[in-house]
């Protein structure tokens, strides 16, 4: 069984898909963070190999979260070669869940390109300023940078911009998913919300 949650930056996509993946004891796939891998060794290694990007290159979390590797993730995740390398190995990580029931999955194109027949497909948003908000937070808690609330709302609206208007495999939703805007909730009411929708579909 695949869950496969998209949505745009800052919609609360990790922390909904790694509540899920431990209540339902799935594997926990975080696309984005592939291209977070690629963007970061194309920033600071850019001779390495994309394979060795993913696999060999040791970047702490804190560098692979920070708004300047999200913004370049997003320039590259448009790159031809880089998407179907990693589109790849997402689909690779699914067949090899060992001890798991499932897999959930994060990103931007999960239940439309990489399994577009995935069991369950959630679609997950918020506001850009509820979104911005939660990027700030996120940015404040970890020490990671030094950015302005407009700073980090401009980088949104261009990342959002960037992700649903490439041409390969933009962020956007087929019919078949159901859509959850978690603006006004904490992440515990839309785990709780979108829980019971993977329960109907057990
Ligand atoms: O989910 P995230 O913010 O960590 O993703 C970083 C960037 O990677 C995002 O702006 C676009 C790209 N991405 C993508 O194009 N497709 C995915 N499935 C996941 C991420």
């Amino acid at each position: 069984m695949i869950v496969a949650i998209d949505g745009p930056a800052g919609s609360g996509k990790g922390t909904i898909a790694s509540m899920l993946a431990e209540y339902f004891g799935f594997k926990y796939v975080d696309s984005g963070l592939l291209y977070r891998k690629v963007a970061a060794a194309s920033i600071w290694a850019p001779s390495v190999d994309l394979q060795d990007a993913i696999y060999s290159m040791d970047f702490s979390k804190d560098v692979l979260r920070s708004e300047e590797v999200g913004a370049r993730a997003s320039e590259i995740a448009g790159v031809p070669q880089i998407r179907s390398l990693v589109t790849e190995l997402s689909r690779r990580c699914a067949q090899n869940i060992g001890p798991y029931a499932g897999v959930v999955m994060d990103g931007r194109d999960i239940g439309t390109v990489v399994f577009p027949g995935a069991t369950c497909k959630i679609y997950l948003t918020a506001s850009p300023e509820v979104r911005a908000k939660r990027r700030l937070a996120y940015i404040n808690r970890h020490g990671s940078g030094t950015a302005t609330y407009e700073e980090v709302y401009e980088n949104i609206l261009e990342r959002d911009s960037r992700d649903s208007s490439r041409e390969i495999a933009p962020l956007t939703i087929s019919d078949d998913y159901v859509v959850i805007d978690t603006s006004n909730e904490i992440p515990k009411e839309s785990f709780s919300r979108i829980k019971k929708i993977v329960e109907n579909i057990l």
